[in-house]
């Protein structure tokens, strides 16, 4: 059945409040957490297809419902419904490449903090089919702020060689074993993809790893040739324990070092002396070394950047040649609208990836640090992503994999929220609110499901995305932050509790 007809009265049945195998705890911030350790996590498990005829519903909602899972019957007769949500598979749009997390220094410390049982635990919630699949794991280039010191990996200065480059203790012992942890338990390869936050002091203006500080010297010379050989350095060590990178960004929020007297770990780049970077430097040297297919994300800075980034760098030739995607961050996604910066960026480059690189809650000024169990965070992810999906973005990644209670550890105390929080001082760890808003997404869309179109058969406020899986079954994946109206308030009155109007929903048909 290529046309799915769905009833949202009848999807929107809840079974009950709550989950039956999240051990819910309340820390008083609107909704649970879902409480795991060494010998209990709760689990989605494998999704398989319903019978025909009928759909999948999974719903996490704030009062404490976590991907609980439904069957229903399509209906024949559309008419009593109030709203009809109908597929449009001829208007195809971009496919899906995936959805995933970082991981840090910070989120290794924290994962290692625990015993080794709930390690694993904590690894499978997002990594095995049995968890929640992500497929992209980003991984930091040496030292940033989620790191508790200030390194890289060539730190020996005038090293313009890398003679001495040397991955960290934190890659050594920390990442990369977990990350063959993670590998090991996914069943499809992981990919990858890298991000530096600073160049090493010394070959910068301001000989500082933070700071307002970019490369000496011009693109095409000898810094800017080291800069782009430790790329290539990074890829031979970590390959050396069998983890290759599917990706590379041009650097972490090159605006933070070019503009602003920045905090922690950054290194300046204009689109100017990115695209010049990339045409003489990065791209040539990628292209003749043993990983010329690693695809390069320019940007890496947040989306308001957009499209005048992507016009700079992509309409250079020279540069473009060398340059896969297009990686955003969502901060200060709020003052500015996605169409003007992901769909336009899209027409006029739709041959060049969108791909959300970077995202947390908890990082703004009036709303800082760990939420244990906010549903507003749990909606801003959802409505982010499916804001982002919709305008022609093929996958979205969060930030830390995990962190502790107090958002960290972080160096300059630049202390966020995770989706996964460790309390290693009970050898526990709760997942948030944000982690069931991440699932929504990575468990159900597949790599190459392919968003098509919808229509509604009257004015909605419920945020939906739409797509067509490899399998040719179709995923809806609704948010519902508006509340639900008066006169439907009575009709539901038995089947839905009042506080469950916040709602997302996965079916798979
Ligand atoms: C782990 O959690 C389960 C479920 O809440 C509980 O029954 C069990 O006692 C916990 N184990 C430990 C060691 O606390
Ligand atoms: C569809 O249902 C409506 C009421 O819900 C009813 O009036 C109508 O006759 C039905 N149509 C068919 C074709 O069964
Ligand atoms: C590399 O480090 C060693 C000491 O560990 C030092 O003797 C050597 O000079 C360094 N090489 C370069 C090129 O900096
Ligand atoms: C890498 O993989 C190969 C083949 O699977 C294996 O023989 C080798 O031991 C692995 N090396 C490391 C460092 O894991
Ligand atoms: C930049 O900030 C640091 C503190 O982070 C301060 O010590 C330094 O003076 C500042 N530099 C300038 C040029 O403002």
């Amino acid at each position: 059945m290529r046309e799915a007809l769905l009833f949202i009265l009848l999807t929107g049945v809840i079974p009950s409040a709550r989950a039956d195998d999240c051990q819910a705890r309340s820390f008083g911030h609107g909704s649970v957490v879902c409480v795991c350790n060494a010998t209990y996590c709760d689990s989605v498990g494998r999704t398989g297809l319903p019978d025909p005829g009928q759909f999948l519903s999974y719903v996490s909602s704030k009062t404490g419902s976590r991907l609980v899972k439904s069957q229903g019957q399509f209906q024949k007769n559309s008419t009593g419904a109030a709203l009809r949500i109908t597929l449009n598979p001829s208007q195809k749009y971009q496919r899906i490449k995936g959805f995933g997390g970082a991981m840090t220094d910070a989120a290794a410390m924290n994962i290692l903090s625990l015993s080794s049982g709930a390690q694993d635990q904590l690894l499978r919630q997002y990594f095995s089919p049995d968890g929640i699949e992500y497929r992209f794991v980003r991984v930091p280039m040496a030292s940033c702020d989620f790191s508790t010191r200030l390194y890289t990996y060539a730190d020996t200065p005038g090293d313009y060689d890398l003679q001495n480059f040397t991955l960290a203790e934190e890659d050594v012992h920390m990442k990369i074993p977990l990350l063959q942890r993670a590998q090991a338990l996914s069943a499809q390869p992981l990919n990858l993809f890298a991000s530096a936050w600073s160049a090493p002091a010394w070959l910068k203006t301001n000989g500082a790893l933070i700071g307002k500080g970019s490369l000496k010297g011009k693109p095409g010379g000898k810094e800017h040739k080291t800069w782009a050989q430790y790329y290539i350095r990074f890829l031979e060590e970590y390959g050396k324990y069998n983890l290759s990178f599917w990706g590379l960004t041009s650097g972490n929020e090159p605006t933070a070092g070019e503009m602003t007297n920045y905090s922690f770990q950054a290194l300046g780049f204009t689109p100017e002396t990115q695209r010049d970077w990339i045409a003489l430097d990065l791209g040539p040297r990628l292209h003749s070394s043993s990983f010329p297919q690693t695809r390069l994300m320019i940007l890496d800075d947040n989306r308001l950047l957009l499209p005048h980034w992507a016009k700079v760098v992509l309409s250079d030739v020279q540069a473009a040649r060398y340059v896969h995607g297009i990686g955003f961050h969502w901060y200060l996604n709020n003052i500015v609208p996605p169409g003007i910066t992901l769909t336009t960026t899209h027409h006029l480059y739709p041959e060049y990836f969108l791909f959300a690189t970077e995202a947390c809650a908890g990082w703004s000024p009036l709303d800082r640090g760990v939420r244990l169990g906010s549903w507003d965070r749990a909606e801003d992810y959802a409505h982010d992503i499916i804001q982002d999906l919709n305008n022609f973005v093929t996958g979205w990644t969060d930030w830390n994999l995990a962190l502790n209670q107090d958002g960290g550890p972080n160096w300059v105390k630049n202390f966020v929220d995770s989706p996964i929080i460790v309390d290693s001082s009970k050898d526990v760890f709760y997942k948030q609110p944000t982690f069931y808003s991440m699932a929504h997404f990575s468990k159900f869309l597949w790599e190459g499901s392919q968003r098509v179109g919808v229509s509604f058969s009257q004015h909605t406020s419920l945020e939906v995305s739409t797509y067509i899986r490899p399998d040719a079954s179709a995923v809806l994946v609704i948010l519902n932050r508006v509340g639900i109206k008066k006169e439907r308030e009575r009709k539901l009155h038995d089947l839905l509790d009042k506080r469950d109007a916040r709602t997302t929903k996965c079916l798979g048909k």
